[in-house]
């Protein structure tokens, strides 16, 4: 479309007190010699009441026009009598640019659940709930850069394919260039072995150790066949990365992170978050608000285990010094215990993966996850191990190659610094602040083992 001849057409409309919308139907009422639409442009949540009279010009085009049509109104904005809405468009011309058969259109006046539309990815963005999760979600977004950009943080573009596992689960998608029958797993990248990104941490460590502090915020993939509302196999991950900083510096960041976005989407998405408020979470808005006053706690994980093992519960996995925490543990010390976001700090060695930097006990390692009610882990991070000799024999022990990972060690070769960062999941987040309760409802097109969305 010539952009140029539509705002000069624009600009005439207006000149003659006319204005000109395009949108979408929402509905179509019809009363005595008037039709009434609802149109939304998908800027807001609100609608358009468009008023076409009998004996206007803009009757004539109104025969295709049902739930579903992309329409072009030409008409005059006025006072409306009807409740609910401050002005209406008297409709003197219409156009439809494109019809959408009632017959078939999937999206009906009524309220379709998450289930339903999960399967027509495509068309649920023209839904209320999920037209205002979108927005949500951009204004996120653009927040995650604010908060950075404001701090001095250069962001980074990681890559998504790579040849590095970085929280060595095993969880890493395999690329291949080879055709069907031909897949050799040690060779599949051009004769090398690749994957697509689980993080983009170990990618973002030597730009800490060169700019100083650096984020990171893209897709990443964990090929983990967990069907849960919480995990996807494709996700959105911001990944902060500081030099000169330590685990202490670590958690501040997360913490204030975490409000900052919270406070940043509360000032501008009122309208839509409180359509979450009223259908998905009762008391969502009250508690984001007292989340960003109050502060967060923290806890050691060896602490966090006497306090499970103390509170007299029949846990399903009983919480034990060394072995993860589960859903269950993490949501009762935020949700019943703290009854506010934690962080758990300084986790057993064993469960964590080789870049952690080693505390001096021992057994533990400089780790901190973020856990927030409802959602569990938001964020997991932790000081990196700095120490040439200590990582190398880390890595020994776990089995991983120096070779493979020299580029990663030449940043303790040469210069190196303490540095600490985290990961937070970016959806997880979306779960946090809308209170939707699905990992699958807070992505344009879920990626999980029974989500292929097409
Ligand atoms: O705890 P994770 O695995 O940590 C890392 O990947 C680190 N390399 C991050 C870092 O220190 N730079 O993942 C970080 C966060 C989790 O806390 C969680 O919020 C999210 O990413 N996450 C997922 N979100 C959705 N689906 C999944 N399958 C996720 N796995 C992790
Ligand atoms: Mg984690």
């Amino acid at each position: 479309m010539d952009r140029t001849r539509v705002r000069r057409a624009l600009a005439a409309t207006e000149a003659l007190g006319l204005v000109l919308i395009r949108g979408w139907a929402r509905t179509r009422r019809e009363s005595k010699g008037l039709v009434f639409l609802e149109i939304n442009d998908g800027s807001c949540l609100g609608n358009l009441q468009v008023l076409v009279a009998e004996d206007s010009a803009a009757w004539g085009g109104l025969g295709e026009v049902s739930t579903g049509a992309a329409l072009e109104v030409v008409g005059r904005h006025q006072a409306s009598p009807a409740k609910g809405q401050a002005w209406e468009l008297h409709a003197e011309g219409l156009r439809v640019l494109g019809v959408a058969d009632p017959e078939s259109y999937p999206l009906q006046k009524k309220r379709h659940g998450d289930e339903f539309l999960r399967t027509i990815a495509h068309l649920r963005p023209r839904t209320n709930k999920y037209g205002a999760m979108f927005r949500i979600r951009a204004r996120a977004a653009l927040a995650v850069h604010e908060f950075f950009g404001q701090r001095g943080f250069c962001w980074v573009h990681t890559p998504i394919i790579t040849g590095s596992d970085c929280e060595g689960a095993g969880e890493m998608f395999r690329v291949t260039t080879l055709p069907p029958g031909e897949v050799d797993l040690a060779a599949d990248f051009f004769g090398r072995q690749a994957g697509l990104t689980v993080s983009g941490q170990l990618e973002a460590e030597p730009f800490a150790l060169a700019l100083g502090d650096v984020y990171t915020f893209g897709p990443t993939f964990r090929a983990e066949n967990s069907n849960t509302p919480r995990h996807a196999a494709e996700f959105w991950m911001i990944e902060p990365e500081m030099a000169f900083a330590d685990l202490a510096d670590d958690m501040a960041l997360a913490e204030d992170f975490t409000k900052d976005l919270t406070r940043r989407v509360l000032a501008d998405c009122g309208e839509d978050l409180a359509l979450f408020e009223r259908f998905v979470q009762p008391g969502l808005l009250a508690g984001l608000a007292a989340m960003v006053e109050g502060p967060f706690e923290r806890v050691s994980y060896g602490q966090a285990i006497d306090i499970l093992a103390k509170a007299g519960r029949q846990w399903e996995y009983a919480p034990q010094w060394g072995a993860d925490l589960q859903t269950e543990h993490e949501r009762f010390l935020c949700e019943e215990y703290f009854r506010r976001p934690v962080i758990v700090f300084d986790y057993p060695k064993q469960i964590k993966p080789f870049y952690m930097r080693q505390n001096d006990d021992g057994r533990t390692v400089a780790a901190m996850d973020l856990l927030v009610p409802r959602v569990g882990e938001l964020i997991g991070g932790s000081q990196r191990e700095e120490r040439l000799g200590v990582l190398e024999a880390r890595m020994g022990e776990l089995g991983l190659s120096a070779e493979d990972y020299w580029w990663y060690l030449d940043t303790r070769r040469f210069g190196s610094a303490p540095h600490a960062g985290f990961g937070m999941g970016f959806e997880r987040f979306l779960l946090m602040i809308t209170g939707a309760g699905n990992i699958r409802d807070v992505i344009a097109y879920p990626r999980t083992p029974r989500h292929l969305g097409f």
